[in-house]
C-alpha cells in the first residue's frame, strides 16, 4: 500500500470519533489497576490515555511518529513501532487495539507478534474495520481510477476481514477466541466526508497528478453523495466493525 501520512493535527479534527467510539472496545477488555497492557497503534494516546486512567500500566505504539508525540505530549509511555514487527517477549497481560489493525496488512505477523508479547493467559481484545467496512467509499475510489484509466485498487491496502477468518487466524496462533463479531455501524461523519477524505484517503491519490487528484475527489464525492448523505445534509459513513476478544492459551 502506498504510505498514509498521519498528521495528528488533522486526525483531531476529522477522526476524534474514532477514539469516542472505541469505548465499548474498552469495556470489553475490563482492564484491571495494575495490569500491563499494550495498546497497538494508539495513535494519539485518547484511549491509551483512559487506559492510563483506569489504572493500567499502558505502553502505546504506533507506526506513525507524529501519533506517538501527541501520545507522549499526554504523559504516556508511547513508541514508535511497526505493529506487524513487536519487539516484546511475554510482558503484557493484555493487549488492545481499536481501529489500527486494518493498517496492518500482514495480519499473520502481528498476530504472532501479539501473541508473543503476552504472558500465557493473556487477552487480545480489540476492533477495526471487517468485511465490507466503508465498502461505498471504496468502490467510489474504485469507479474513479478505473474511469481515468488507472489500476481501481490503486491504493486499496486495508485489510478487512471477516470475523471467521480472524478468529481462524487467532486460533492458529495459539489464541481460544471467545467472541468474534462483525458489527455494521453507520457512523457519523462530524466534519463531512470531505474530512474523512482529507485524514484516510491520501492512498487512494498518491502518484496522481495534482489536477487529477482533484478530479477524483470530486467524482467520489459525487457518487457518495446518494448512498451516504442524508437530506438534512450530513454524511453517515458504511461502517463495519470486526470485535474479537481471545485469550492466549497457556
Ligand atoms: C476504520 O476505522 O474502519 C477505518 C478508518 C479509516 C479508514 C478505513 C477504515
Amino acid at each position: 500500500m502506498n504510505k498514509q501520512d498521519w498528521s495528528a493535527t488533522t486526525y483531531a479534527q476529522n477522526a476524534r470519533f474514532v477514539a469516542d467510539l472505541g469505548v465499548p472496545v474498552l469495556d470489553l477488555l475490563q482492564p484491571k489497576k495494575g495490569e500491563q497492557i499494550l495498546d497497538l497503534g494508539c495513535g494519539d494516546g485518547a484511549l491509551t490515555e483512559k487506559l492510563a486512567d483506569m489504572g493500567a500500566n499502558v505502553i502505546g505504539v504506533d507506526g506513525s511518529a507524529d501519533m506517538v508525540a501527541a501520545a507522549r505530549a499526554r504523559g504516556l509511555d508511547a513508541r514508535v513501532m511497526d505493529g506487524q514487527n513487536l519487539g516484546f517477549d511475554r510482558e503484557f497481560d493484555a493487549v488492545f487495539s481499536n481501529a489500527a489493525l486494518h493498517w496492518m496488512p500482514d495480519a499473520s505477523a502481528v498476530v504472532a507478534g501479539v501473541a508473543k508479547a503476552l504472558k500465557p493467559g493473556g487477552r487480545f481484545v480489540g476492533e477495526m474495520g471487517g468485511q465490507g467496512n466503508v465498502a461505498a467509499i471504496v468502490t467510489a475510489f474504485r469507479a474513479a481510477l478505473h474511469a481515468r484509466g488507472h489500476n481501481p485498487d490503486h491504493g486499496f491496502g486495508w485489510f478487512f476481514p471477516t470475523a471467521e477468518a480472524y478468529a481462524a487466524l487467532l486460533a492458529a496462533h495459539g489464541f481460544t477466541v471467545r467472541q468474534a463479531t462483525l458489527i455494521p455501524r453507520p457512523t457519523y461523519l462530524p466534519t463531512g466526508l470531505k474530512g474523512w477524505l482529507a485524514t484516510f484517503a491520501g492512498p487512494f491519490l498518491a502518484g496522481l497528478p495534482e489536477g487529477e487528484q482533484q478530479d477524483v475527489l470530486a467524482e467520489v464525492e459525487w457518487l457518495l453523495s446518494r448512498p451516504l448523505r442524508t437530506a438534512a445534509g450530513d454524511w453517515i459513513a458504511d461502517y463495519v466493525r470486526l470485535r474479537f476478544a481471545a485469550t492466549r492459551d497457556p
